[in-house]
């Protein structure tokens, strides 16, 4: 099948004012609560934020793979190389999945089949989404097997004949088997030792490269994100609170007050690091959300207005904070 055509711009992906939310039996879950953000081709976003953030439900509503019944994108668009995702129907959806966006999910080890080959279970993707003879999708196999550094025989062998950080190349491999032009990587590494996940980083960062694929990547390792993201977005409780190219983040003296919790939160660089904690407290209950700014009944500058008054975002060139402080 040939790649379904979408119109090239600038900016592969245009969010603007999603709102995302989970209809259980007498309640809502305000999973993403009115997110705007755009990325440009080739560039990488780290998305980080404590358990519960709603990163996850982000990529999921851009992938549209929110669960059928409960899931619901409630408002705001999607855009796609200018195309709108929220309203595509899923027809054209599964085209788009698969070859232009794709996903490694937050629990990778169970995304590939134990009862098919390695071999075929990416020939399976490529042959869905490229318009290849037998020949053809063997050799895209091979290449693509090669590229994440696993040796093209090995094809023939099930997910269990190969080590934990090989069977994460693999769900890799599929994910970038037709060469997407956005991959969403929901925690790729974590579930990795350090050796494997910098190996994998290595890996991933080859391929940008190589593939100009832009990357959507969420993970709680902000030293992960310093060393490979070229812009971050700080989510809490459903928003993006601070968002800028990776220097603005790292670098800058401004600071949204639940980023500083963050980067205090940061446990040496070289250890493995555990679920982000930075403040104390918890992250609110999604079903019945603070009024004013969401984050104040944890904040340490806390002031009246932060109360009732939801912030607007205050923006510094590339850098923006959602926030009443005066930076
Ligand atoms: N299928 C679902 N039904 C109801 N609520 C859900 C569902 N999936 C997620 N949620 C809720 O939506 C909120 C956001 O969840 P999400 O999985 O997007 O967070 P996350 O930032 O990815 O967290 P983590 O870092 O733990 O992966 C949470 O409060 C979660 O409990
Ligand atoms: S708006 Fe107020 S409560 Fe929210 S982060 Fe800023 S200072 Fe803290
Ligand atoms: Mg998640």
């Amino acid at each position: 099948m040939d790649k379904p055509m979408v119109e090239e711009n600038k900016n592969i992906l245009e969010v603007q004012d999603l709102v995302v939310e989970y209809h259980t039996d007498n309640e809502v879950v305000h999973a993403v609560n009115g997110i705007s953000f755009s990325l440009e081709k080739g560039k990488t976003l780290g998305l980080v934020g404590e358990t519960g953030a709603g990163k996850t439900t982000l990529a999921l509503s851009i992938m549209k793979l929110l669960p059928k019944v409960t899931g619901k994108i409630a408002g705001g668009s999607i855009l796609f190389n200018g195309k709108d995702l929220t309203n595509t129907p899923e027809n054209e959806m599964r085209m788009i999945r698969g070859s232009l966006i794709t996903m490694i999910f937050q629990d990778p080890m169970t995304s590939l089949n134990p009862v098919l080959t390695v071999g075929d279970q990416i020939a399976e993707v490529v042959e869905q989404h490229m318009k290849l003879d037998k020949k053809g999708v063997e050799d895209r196999v091979d290449e693509i097997l090669k590229l994440v550094g696993i040796p093209a025989e090995r094809k023939h062998e099930y997910p269990h004949q190969f080590s934990g950080g090989m069977k994460q190349r693999i769900v890799i491999a599929i994910a970038l088997a037709c060469d997407p032009q956005l991959l969403l990587a929901d925690e790729p590494t974590t579930a990795l030792d350090v050796t494997i996940q910098s190996q994998i980083l290595d890996m991933m960062e080859e391929l940008k490269e190589k593939l100009n694929t832009t990357i959507i990547f969420i993970t709680h390792d902000l030293g992960v994100v310093a060393e490979f993201c070229d812009y971050v977005a700080v989510m809490y409780a459903g928003e993006i609170v601070e968002m800028g190219t990776a220097e603005d983040i790292y670098e800058s003296d401004k600071r949204h007050p639940y980023t500083v919790g963050l980067f205090q939160s940061v446990p040496n660089l070289e250890e493995e690091s555990d679920r982000l904690k930075p403040v104390d407290g918890l992250m609110p209950d999604p079903v019945q959300l603070p009024a004013g700014c969401k984050f104040h009944p944890r904040c340490p500058h806390c002031m009246d207005i932060c109360r009732t008054q939801v912030p607007e975002d205050k923006v510094f060139g590339t850098h923006r904070i959602k926030c009443h402080l005066d930076f």
